[in-house]
């Protein structure tokens, strides 16, 4: 039988998801099915359940049910354990939920392919919520110089740098606290999508600066128009999405896919 995998969603219609691990699985030629479910959004135990008596084997999760699809896993990964949140669940052979995040890993590995250095940087990162939590280890794993939490709720912020203070050097605050500049600035907030900038001040970006926004679209957000405006070079998530892709169907499926021509083709379909 073929081996099920899925991605859940509420509303879920809109992934990338399946068209990305379809590519994936015809370019590694692994046999598998990937399609979206719409969960109910107060039943996510009894549809992941559902889908493996089914025959899934793991599953990809999206808003609103990363916490808890965290909630229902016998076991975590490290990164998945400090996120809070899992977006990749994978059926173990003793019937055991295993659950990991990509997202962070997906963020770095599309940084190095943009040729940003890590190490050693000066960074910034808008935004407290779960998306930011989600990413922050593996940014801390690169060892940059300097990493600040920027967030409009300033106390979201202190709290979060706090909780990963163990790891790295990191620091929280409201946009206030930010004086630049900084070599990369990472937009986490969600701020784009009601077309608002966090309010941040010139001199943000160092001479060379890279502005990645975790949001994409067919036109640049808001907030990578005005970085680019100032001189920084700017960079939207949709390589992040490719990357975290990639690195579940790794967990899955032992298989690395290679993720250029995919995202190419994503990029054309925006
Ligand atoms: P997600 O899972 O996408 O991170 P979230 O947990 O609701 O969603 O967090 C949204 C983030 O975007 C928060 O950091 C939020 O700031 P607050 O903590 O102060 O609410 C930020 N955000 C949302 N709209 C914003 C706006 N218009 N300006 C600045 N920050 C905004």
């Amino acid at each position: 039988m073929t081996d099920r995998y899925c991605v859940f969603g509420h509303p879920v219609a809109h992934s990338k998801s399946p068209a990305i691990h379809a590519a994936f699985a015809e370019q590694t030629g692994e046999a598998i099915a990937y399609t979206a479910i719409e969960a109910p959004l107060d039943d996510f135990a009894g549809a992941w359940r559902r889908f493996v008596a089914e025959g899934g084997r793991g599953a990809n999760v999206t808003v609103p049910f990363k916490e808890e699809a965290f909630r229902l896993c016998d076991t975590l990964s490290q990164r998945a354990r400090r996120a809070g949140a899992v977006n990749t669940l994978i059926l173990g052979g003793n019937g055991q939920t295993y659950g990991d995040t990509t997202d962070g890993v997906g963020l770095v590995r599309d940084l190095k392919r943009h040729g940003v250095s890590l190490a050693g940087a000066r960074v910034l990162v808008l935004g407290a919520g779960g998306a930011v939590r989600g990413v922050l280890e593996p940014l801390l794993a690169e060892a940059p110089g300097s990493l600040l939490v920027a967030n409009r709720t300033a106390e979201k912020a202190e709290r979060l740098a706090a909780d990963f203070d163990d790891l790295g050097e990191i620091a929280g605050g409201g946009f206030d606290a930010v004086a630049g500049p900084f070599d990369l600035v990472i937009n986490g907030t969600s701020a784009s999508l009601a077309g608002d900038l966090p309010p941040l001040p010139d001199g943000l970006f160092a001479k060379v600066a890279t502005a990645y926004d975790m949001m994409y679209g067919a036109d640049p957000t808001v907030f990578l128009r005005w970085a680019a405006e100032r001189g920084a070079r700017p960079v939207d998530g949709l390589g992040m999405l490719v990357e975290q892709a990639a690195e579940s169907f790794f967990q899955w499926r032992g298989k690395r896919p290679d993720t250029a021509p995919v995202l190419a083709r994503l990029r054309e379909a925006l």
